[in-house]
């Protein structure tokens, strides 16, 4: 089945096409404006399109941050970066991702999710979508990797699939802390309990359902993990390397090589990405929203 197909704008304009990005994960739009995503008969598709392919990259779409801001908010709730000294000036539900400096300052967090994660799962309730837009992104690097978490637990080999039925797996951010000033002076214990005491291991399923399409999928990366309950050390560790090399098996990962105000869209769950190094001396800056359930998470 091919889904490229020609959508036809109530406005009558230009084609919009969509199609498939790979086989496993992704859905691509193209030739879409801010008006044509209006039309709540694209919206519509489009997010259906989201909860089925886990991942939807809308192409060279010139929007600005307040119409970034108005699409997230048709998914969610926009949810404010933690530090406020990396929010967009005038829009706080902004992150700016950024290796760019202004006047020697950093305008932005660089090197953000380098690493093979999944979005917050160390998280108690981690929001269920993030969207970047790409401001200032160089073709030639700073590439996403992404891996569909449906597609690695089909992957599993049988007597795993055995093995991790059932159990559950402790997140923590431990691992990919960063150290910042605020930590100078402290010891390494210390640090390591100011981190427990802010970010609190949590435990997740390690195997879930995706409501929407009823598929099972893997909750967990090796990064964001710090053991499956009921693994020995050894099983765990052997877990962990079986997992690394599912997630990033070349032949079943999407790499998203940008293109100017490419907008992507991730459910959170489903989707292990990693972003590629910037190469040096090169700019690169994305606008990154953070889109919560409507319902905030009760207790
Ligand atoms: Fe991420």
């Amino acid at each position: 089945m091919t889904m490229t197909r020609t959508h036809t704008a109530t406005d009558g304009a230009t084609g919009i096409r969509i199609g498939e990005l790979t086989p496993f994960i992704g859905a691509e739009v193209t030739g879409a404006t801010f008006e044509d995503l209006r039309d709540p008969a694209l919206w519509e598709q489009l997010t259906t399109l989201l909860h089925e392919r886990e991942l939807v990259v809308v192409r060279s779409l010139d929007i600005t941050p307040e119409q970034q801001i108005d699409l997230a908010g048709r998914l969610g709730r926009p949810v404010p970066f933690l530090m406020a000294k990396y929010r967009h000036p005038d829009h706080e539900e902004i992150m700016i991702s950024s290796n760019a400096k202004k006047n020697n300052l950093a305008i932005g967090v660089a090197r953000v999710g380098n690493f093979w994660h999944q979005d917050s799962s160390y998280q108690r309730s981690a929001p269920p979508y993030t969207m970047l837009h790409g401001i200032d992104v160089p073709g030639t690097s700073g590439h996403t990797l992404y891996a569909n978490a449906a597609d690695v637990y089909d992957r599993l080999p049988k007597e795993w699939k055995l093995k991790v039925e059932g159990r559950t797996a402790v997140h923590t951010v431990a691992k990919r802390q960063r150290i910042s000033p605020e930590h100078a002076g402290l010891s390494i214990a210390e640090f390591k309990a100011l981190v427990e005491e802010q970010h609190p291991p949590v435990e997740h399923p390690l195997i879930k359902t995706d409501p929407t399409t009823g598929r099972r999928y893997v909750y967990g990366a090796p990064e964001y993990m710090e053991r499956v309950i009921g693994f020995d050390a050894n099983e765990n560790e052997e877990f962990f390397a079986l997992l690394d090399r599912l997630i990033q098996d070349p032949a079943r990962v999407y790499e998203h090589r940008w293109t100017p105000r490419d907008l992507v869209i991730w459910k959170c769950e489903l989707t292990y990405h990693a972003a590629t190094a910037v190469e040096p001396g090169v700019d690169r800056t994305v606008h990154r929203v953070s889109i919560g359930a409507r319902e905030p998470w009760a207790a």
